[in-house]
């Protein structure tokens, strides 16, 4: 079985280009499921009804999230509509949503999870901790991580700590490829961080010119979407779905 992960589809603009790419992509990758980062889907980051609406139209199977998972005014309602929209996992008990969803593929089950870093992040609960608490409920070999996260370390230390536990931990975050991607010696794919979808020529996603400000003068700038051409970032996990174990990982930049 074959899975895609879609790294942070960035506002209208990165749902749009998906759309008018996602259907070659997955028969040219041969993909049975799809899972998409949908952080920043609404434009202005988060998510919002119209936005998940989209991701779900164009065939995501699974939206995982991260720190902008609760950012906009409706999201508790657009997480209480829409069980295939999961967030970070490690948020306090009451928090709405949740960090886990499972797939029903007939012929087998496959598992979405979604953790937050916490290394220059909100102090959330331990993210070891957390996938072992999650693992420990997950009853299918084929469990798949996003593990939004900023640090490298933080990202390749969880993968060696889940290798041979879970089928692949695709990093998201800093919406920049990494070219590690590799099946580690247990048998879990893994690449640091999946990348981003939308405009390219950008500041992750954002118009250069608001971020250059931001960065360079240290006061309040209103972000804008770049408006230039866009790309696809992700990568497609070939696995045994009756071990959970992956076959093969492979990188994916469309232009
Ligand atoms: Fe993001
Ligand atoms: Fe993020």
């Amino acid at each position: 079985m074959r899975l895609m992960f879609i790294g942070d589809v960035v506002g209208a603009v990165g749902c749009n280009f998906l759309a008018s790419k996602i259907r070659d992509l997955r028969t040219r990758y041969r993909a049975d499921i799809l899972v998409v980062n949908g952080e920043n889907s609404a434009t202005g980051n988060g998510v919002t009804t119209a936005s998940v609406k989209m991701l779900t139209q164009l065939g995501a199977d699974v939206i995982t999230t991260g720190n902008h998972a609760f950012k906009r005014h409706e999201a508790q309602t657009v997480y209480d509509a829409v069980p295939h929209l999961i967030r970070p996992a490690n948020f306090p008990e009451g928090v709405y949503g949740k960090g886990l969803f499972v797939l029903d593929m007939g012929r087998a089950r496959v598992a979405v999870i979604n953790i937050l870093g916490v290394a220059f992040m909100e102090p959330l609960a331990n993210p070891f901790e957390t996938a072992d608490r999650l693992l420990e409920k997950i009853d299918t070999p084929n469990i798949f991580l996003d593990f939004h996260a900023e640090a490298t370390a933080e990202k390749k230390a969880l993968g060696y700590y889940l290798d041979g536990r879970i089928t692949a931990l695709f990093g998201t975050h800093t919406h920049v490829q990494t070219a590690d991607e590799t099946v580690l010696p247990g048998g879990t794919a893994y690449i640091t961080d999946a990348g981003m979808t939308g405009p390219e020529n950008s500041v992750l996603g954002v118009e250069k010119s608001a971020a250059i400000t931001k960065m360079r003068l240290h006061i309040p700038t209103r972000f804008t979407e770049a408006q230039t051409p866009c790309f696809i970032n992700g990568a497609v996990v070939d696995f045994d779905e009756k071990t959970g174990r992956a076959r093969s990982i492979e990188r994916m930049t469309e232009r």
